[in-house]
């Protein structure tokens, strides 16, 4: 928190100076939290909890047909927790709060959220806003009408991961607001519509970059989708903005696309929590995520 304060007062002036071309919204800073939720004994945790060693292929995994039916089933947990999160969404309600739920909701499936202790991260969902860009610490801080909320879940559920995320409005966002989710949205379906086997990799960052520029957003190019599995993230890695990535999709890849856009500059910044990411400009971003297989003729949407 020592160091937002000063991050905080240092931009502040330029801040205020981009109200209008930003839009009308709350700057928000990390908040005092609670202590990381308690996972019951029978819950399967993964590899970076128990401290065992799992050996992460080196190059993109083509997944057999049982590792497909792990992912299917980790990946529908993640979508079913995010889909039952968007009712809590409300003025008033804290990102604590919200961390509580998708807690549960893993516990209750018989999964252990990913995120939890996952190198040291504390809570066990991330909940970014407005100008948070990513990996937001639940904390005490309420949602405040107007404000955007990334939401990302990731479950371990028998030995494999999913992912998912999406940006949710808390009441009434301004126009802006509901602008910058829009394109974010658009830019993963264009994405998801461009891969396929064979395709290079590369497709992703540059038609993601496209879309962005023209709709007059930033792709933030510091944060990349992931290959995923038994690990939480391993190759390829995803870029979403122009890149020189090599290789091509095959039936059977899995791994995440996850563009995180803003109204402003592609610079951000960590905090001292070593987590919370911020754009330096104080713009909000916007973020959303899914997992796919690569299949015979596309792609197939598994969250
Ligand atoms: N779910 C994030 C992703 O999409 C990763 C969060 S790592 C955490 O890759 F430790 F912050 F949870
Ligand atoms: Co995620
Ligand atoms: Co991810």
């Amino acid at each position: 928190m020592e160091l937002s304060t000063k991050v905080f007062g240092r931009l502040g002036r330029f801040w205020r100076s981009n109200k209008l071309q930003f839009g009308v919204y709350n700057k928000v800073a990390p908040a005092e939290t609670t202590p990381s939720r308690i996972v019951p004994d029978h819950i399967v945790r993964p590899h970076y909890v128990t401290g065992q060693t799992l050996t992460i292929p080196h190059k993109p995994e083509i997944k057999d047909i049982n590792q497909i039916m792990g992912m299917r089933q980790s990946c529908n947990l993640a979508s079913s927790i995010l889909t039952k999160v968007e009712q809590f969404i409300q003025p008033g309600v804290t990102t604590d709060e919200i961390d509580n739920v998708v807690h549960n909701l893993c516990i209750e499936a018989g999964a252990y959220p990913s995120p939890l202790h996952y190198h040291g991260f504390p809570k066990s969902v991330c909940t970014s806003v407005n100008n948070v860009a990513v990996h937001g610490i639940p904390d005490l801080r309420e949602l405040l009408d107007g404000d955007i909320i990334n939401v990302d879940i990731t479950v371990f559920y028998k030995n494999y991961h999913g992912d998912c995320s999406k940006t949710f409005c808390v009441g009434n966002v301004d126009d802006p607001g509901k602008q910058l989710i829009a394109v974010t949205e658009e830019c993963l379906e264009i994405a998801i519509k461009s891969c396929g086997p064979n395709v290079p990799f590369t497709e992703i960052g540059a038609s993601i970059c496209q879309h962005a520029k023209k709709s007059g957003f930033t792709v933030l190019p510091a944060f990349l989708g992931h290959g995923i599995g038994q690990y939480f993230h391993g190759p390829p890695d995803i870029y979403h903005s122009e890149n020189d990535y090599p290789g091509v999709m095959k039936p059977g890849m899995t791994f995440t696309i996850e563009p995180v856009l803003s109204h402003g500059k592609e610079y951000t910044i960590i905090l001292e929590d070593g987590w919370t990411v911020i754009t330096e400009d104080g713009s909000r971003a916007a973020q959303i995520e899914h997992t796919i297989l690569i299949t015979e003729n596309g792609a197939e949407v598994l969250t």
